[in-house]
């Protein structure tokens, strides 16, 4: 295969702006295509993969680590000339505001700049063995084969490379699904990756996962699997090979990350970060702060002090200066998170912001929900989105009980002063999540620590040096003793 985007009929690329139609009704306007690809397609992109993934002198899975590094090298000087176009359709095709675009742009520059020095230290180091018999062992680390890659909507570009390029830097071959909406911004990037990769190393597929991944996984020739996105999703996508035990995943997947504000909390610090926390993207981020357990002691004056920041976040559009507030690209959301207040209200919450769930279109209005009990479908369910909701709690034991009977477990926000408390939180959670960040909000950076979580929210590690590990295995080939 000489193609690095695979082709099929082209299907339309909505955008969650809204914009006045002819009669001033909201209207989503089409703002490009894809290639949509049926089941065939896509097996004969991953017959490109394999067919790539051959041991032959020269091939990109034999090629060493130096040459694989300099193909990677000229991917990112080619990928920073497309900055203006990719944040563009950022803004454009997921509403995420201009600054955090252009970061996310960013970000993902420096994190396949660090995957390069990260590959040439672990390159460095000694693999050899040698026992006092004699024996001689030596360490290759070699790539696993195909690599299926999948991305989440809400960093369609940063988090798929997170996964992309560590599988091909390690000599894997790459079908790549980019994520259902921020798919346009792959184009930009097309001939950079045309121009820096042997033809059959990377290809890229677009279309329905039902379709399209399900036949790959199905067909039993994908070696590693990197998903992010829900569990329900990852789980049913792997049940569908027919060898699980020689699929190696990368998961990232649902969570319900508590903020747990102590009674002796400096509380102007607490406001600022579970606002941010909780609604940075409008929440749609897997580290957001999901839900917030506030000390009874405390609470009226934490609710009011949120209630204040948040008002002062504007709304708009995400090209315009200032917003924080923006669309969400998701058809469908409106009517969950609709639902999900409604649910708690009807069980005895109230929304105590002004404004809060007010809707339009595509946007929705934060709606902090106080008081939540545990009947309320937001107490346990992932929102994924603008809702804040906020339980009152007398002692530790009942938020340490929350968080050990969790079906999720990736992080979790302390914020208090007192030694006793946070030592003791600190202690019964440690097994509970992956990460635990003290009187700071939740989230993956810097990228270079380790990301991952426990039970249903993560499967793996992933970093700019973990992700190294993942997608490559340690092999010792070993003479016997003299
Ligand atoms: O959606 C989950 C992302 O990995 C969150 O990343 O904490 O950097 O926003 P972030």
């Amino acid at each position: 295969g000489e193609l690095v985007e695979w082709q099929g009929p082209l299907a339309p690329v909505r955008s969650p702006i809204c914009l006045r139609g002819d009669r001033g009704q909201p209207e989503q306007c089409v703002i490009g295509s894809t290639p949509l690809l049926d089941a065939d397609a896509a097996l004969g992109a991953l017959d490109a993969a394999v067919k790539a993934y051959d041991l032959g002198q020269g091939s990109w899975p034999m090629m060493t680590v130096t040459e694989r590094i300099r193909h990677v090298e000229t991917f990112l000087s080619k990928m920073k000339q497309q900055r203006d176009a990719v944040v563009r359709l950022l803004m454009w095709e997921i509403g995420k505001n201009l600054p955090d675009s252009e970061k996310e742009f960013d970000r993902t520059c420096d994190y396949i700049a660090d995957t390069i020095n990260a590959l040439k230290e672990l390159d460095r180091r000694s693999s050899r063995f040698e026992s006092e018999q004699g024996t001689l062992g030596q360490i290759r680390r070699v790539p696993l084969g195909v690599a299926l890659c999948m991305g989440p909507y809400n960093y369609p570009l940063n988090e798929t490379f997170t996964t992309l390029i560590p599988a091909l830097i390690m000599g894997n071959t790459v079908v790549f699904k980019p994520a259902k909406f921020g798919v346009l911004l792959i184009r930009p990037l097309l001939e950079a990756f045309r121009d820096s990769f042997p033809p059959g190393v990377i290809n890229i597929i677009y279309g329905r996962g039902r379709d399209t991944v399900s036949a790959l996984m199905a067909s039993g020739k994908i070696d590693v699997f990197a998903f992010i996105g829900t569990n329900k999703g990852a789980s049913d996508l792997k049940k569908l090979h027919p060898r699980p035990h020689r699929l190696r995943a990368a998961l990232g997947l649902d969570a319900k990350n508590p903020g747990i504000v102590l009674p002796d909390v400096d509380l102007d610090n607490a406001v600022e970060e579970c606002v941010t926390g909780a609604l940075s993207f409008n929440g749609q981020r897997c580290t957001a702060l999901k839900i917030l357990f506030v000390h009874r002691s405390r609470v009226d004056e934490f609710l009011e002090r949120f209630n204040t920041k948040l008002a002062s976040l504007k709304a708009g559009m995400p090209w315009e200066p200032g917003v924080k507030l923006t669309p969400l690209p998701e058809p469908g959301k409106i009517e969950f998170l609709s639902n999900v207040v409604e649910d708690a209200c009807s069980k005895g919450a109230r929304i105590v912001n002004e404004g809060g769930g007010r809707n339009t279109g595509t946007f929705f209005y934060p709606a902090v929900l106080y008081p939540v009990t545990p009947e309320m479908r937001i107490y346990n369910e992932e929102q994924f989105g603008p809702i804040i909701p906020v339980v009152p709690f007398d002692a530790l034991d009942e938020v340490i009980a929350y968080v050990c009977n969790s079906d999720f477990g990736q992080q979790l926000s302390l914020f208090g002063n007192e030694p006793k408390a946070m030592a003791r939180m600190i202690d019964a959670c440690a097994n509970q999540v992956g990460r635990i960040n003290l009187n700071a909000q939740c989230q993956r950076g810097p990228d270079t620590f380790p990301f991952t979580g426990r039970k249903n929210s993560a499967e793996g590690t992933l970093s700019v040096y973990d992700a190294l590990r993942v997608f490559s295995i340690r092999t010792l080939v070993a003479t016997k003793d003299n």
